[in-house]
């Protein structure tokens, strides 16, 4: 596995490889690398002649300088882990130079309204920090697919709008979230839960399923569901911070003419901040 930092060596093996006319799958990552993100690799890796990594903690999307010292670093394990699953490149460039300018001089991809929505409520900038970073990493590799994880729903929502308003010729392919035998959906957040913790935080997807179950065979009074799910959050020793239901295209109100609803969960145990996400099928 070759292991890359600078833009310019970059440029140069993309060459070749372009030249072999060789196709180009992208997994990009925070780092941290779970079995989350190995299940987008083993899909990746099966369908492309080249697979990319990247792993860069994008400053750009964080609120806060705090969140961005505590997001946890395994460079070493990760590119272990890389290189088992035969990834062919590890992409890990340096901030100053994906901002050579500085953060507030960095020209922004903004993808509007969905961006400012739902967790783009809770996070405000985050998304477009994603949606930058994603452009520039698009620019950079010029990948055919580019692969995400479900559980990042809305993410993955703007960034195939992102993908359309911004003309890339790149498949954005969505890839569902992978559990814990609790159910927990798999996160770089989790490391910062106890064994006690990481109990409570499965509840998360137990309200989820209890929404689902609620929502097709019960009621369709979206508030009545929310605000039921999030007393049993509470009495399960989680902390609310945004539940939805909405048309799984759109993220906008259900309607007679949706074909499915996402629900979208976010709740804080302690100070960590988790989110989860599932699909009903409505018709
Ligand atoms: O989901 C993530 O890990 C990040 O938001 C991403 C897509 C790698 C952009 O930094």
């Amino acid at each position: 596995m070759l292991i890359v930092k600078k833009l310019l060596k970059l440029k140069n093996i993309l060459e070749i490889w372009r030249k072999e006319n060789k196709s180009i799958a992208l997994v990009p990552t925070m780092g941290n690398i779970h079995d989350g993100h190995l299940k987008l690799i083993s899909i990746a890796r099966k369908n492309s002649d080249i697979l990319i990594v990247s792993v860069f903690v994008n400053p750009m999307q964080f609120e806060n300088i705090k969140d961005i010292s505590n997001y946890p670093r395994t460079l070493n394990e990760d590119c272990q882990k890389l290189k088992k699953n035969l990834v062919n490149l590890m992409f890990i460039p340096e901030i100053n130079e994906m901002y050579p300018y500085g953060l507030t001089n960095q020209t922004i991809v903004n993808v509007p309204k969905l961006s400012y929505i739902l967790e783009g409520i809770h996070r405000p900038g985050h998304f477009q920090g994603v949606t930058t970073i994603i452009s520039k990493l698009f620019n950079l590799i010029k990948p055919n697919i580019a692969y995400f994880g479900e559980k990042d729903f809305q993410q993955l929502v703007i960034i195939r709008k992102m993908v359309i308003d911004m003309n890339f010729d790149i498949k954005i392919v969505g890839i569902p979230t992978v559990r814990n035998q609790d159910g927990l959906a798999l996160s770089s957040r989790n490391i910062k839960l106890n064994e006690y913790e990481l109990k409570v935080a499965a509840n998360l997807n137990k309200v989820m399923n209890y929404m689902a179950h609620q929502l097709i065979n019960i009621e369709f009074n979206i508030h009545q569901i929310i605000k039921k799910a999030k007393i049993i959050l509470v009495k399960n020793g989680l902390q609310p911070d945004g539940l939805a239901i909405c048309d799984e295209l759109t993220l906008k109100k259900l309607t007679t003419d949706s074909k499915n609803a996402a629900i979208l969960v976010a709740a804080k145990i302690g100070n960590t901040r988790l989110i989860d996400y599932k699909k009903v099928k409505l018709q």
